[in-house]
């Protein structure tokens, strides 16, 4: 990956401000807003080769589920041109194998499989001269189809939070749902931009989401950008401020959604469910169709990834755990189904969300 100079992402993609594209593909190359230095710089990274792409998803330059996917049709269509470059016998079936890596960079969210998987029904349905531009062509569709969603899914969410009365009210959000998660816009995030603009939510509650800081530094800039009005908290003020009348939802994002509405997410969601269910206040997860894995019963086939003891155990470089100090760092959670009250995709909104309802929308695996 190389490093280009320093430069703004704002960029109007919609009728709506403020949509950032964190994902551009521009002279062949794939450029990502680095999300690791947000928000104090700016940086683009560069991406020329699929290991590139696999470097930056497995160092979270690009994260959030949708995002992850885009970079990785992007990424399929960078080793498609490295294979096409060799003109070697085995052509094909090198990339094979190096879909299959790009596959397997992350392994929760099933976003990134799904994009994959994608470019590979397109080896089988086209002759190999074509299938580069057969697959640009499926990233930049998947990126486009991925802010279509996130628009529609604003509306229907923003609906549902409506029928709550016509008095304002604040809700709370986990980890970065935002346009820097997604094609743009958002998927939790997208649907309090809509509700905000509709006046029906007055403050935004931002969990800080350690161990990585995707709400301090990410949702939170996302938000002050809109003019939002965020508050910061960390994540386990959450109890503290639905026992005090601050929310009346939680919103959240999904990294993988199974076949009986149970969601994979960030760390500390499972969490926030639960609370809110003690606190009568209702949970929504917003999602599009890419995160739906019908071909998993329920949440126990999702692999939780694991991520390096460093982010415990150091904060900003600076070591702050004892040495040799055992670690536990599972980045994400599942949150059982019957504790969501409503799921909201591009495809439509799920209340209680169970087997029969998914399926019903989905289909069968
Ligand atoms: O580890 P991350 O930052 O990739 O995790 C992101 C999340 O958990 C998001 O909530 C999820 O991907 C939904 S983003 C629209």
């Amino acid at each position: 990956m190389q490093t280009t100079e320093t430069q703004t992402a704002a960029q109007s993609v919609t009728p709506r401000d403020c949509i950032l594209s964190p994902i551009q593909w521009r002279d062949d190359t794939l450029l990502l807003l680095d999300q690791r230095v947000l928000p104090a710089s700016e940086v683009w990274l560069e991406c020329r080769n699929p290991q590139d792409v696999i470097d930056a998803i497995q160092k979270m330059v690009v994260r959030g589920a949708p995002a992850i996917g885009i970079a990785a049709a992007y990424g399929a269509v960078l080793a498609y041109r490295e294979q096409a470059s060799k003109a070697s016998v085995g052509a094909s079936e090198a990339l094979r194998t190096q879909l299959d890596t790009l596959a397997e960079a992350r392994p929760t969210a099933v976003n990134l499989a799904w994009a994959v998987n994608e470019a590979r029904t397109l080896m089988q349905n086209y002759a190999w001269d074509v299938l580069g531009d057969a697959l640009l062509a499926l990233a930049k569709r998947i990126h486009q189809d991925d802010l279509a969603a996130n628009l529609l899914m604003g509306e229907s969410g923003a609906e549902v939070l409506g029928q709550e009365g016509d008095t304002p009210f604040g809700v709370l959000t986990h980890c970065n749902t935002g346009s820097l998660a997604t094609g743009g816009y958002g998927t939790a995030l997208g649907v309090i931009r809509s509700a905000w603009s509709k006046g029906l939510i007055d403050q935004v509650y931002a969990d800080e989401t350690r161990p990585w800081l995707q709400g301090a530094r990410l949702t939170a800039w996302e938000l002050q950008k809109d003019g939002i009005p965020v508050v910061l908290n960390t994540d386990s003020a959450a109890a503290w401020l639905m026992a005090n009348d601050r929310v009346r939802w939680v919103i959240v994002g999904a990294d993988r959604i199974a076949a009986n509405g149970d969601v994979a997410n960030k760390i500390g969601t499972y969490s926030l469910a639960v609370l809110a269910r003690h606190h009568g206040i209702r949970f929504m997860v917003v999602a599009p169709e890419s995160t739906v894995d019908m071909s998993l019963m329920s949440g126990k086939g999702i692999e939780i990834e694991q991520r390096a003891q460093e982010e415990l155990t150091s904060l900003a470089g600076q070591r702050i755990a004892p040495e040799n100090v055992e670690v536990f760092n599972p980045v994400f959670d599942v949150t059982p189904a019957e504790l969501i009250d409503v799921i909201v995709t591009d495809k439509g909104c799920i209340f209680d969300p169970d087997i029969n309802k998914m399926q019903a929308l989905f289909g069968h695996a």
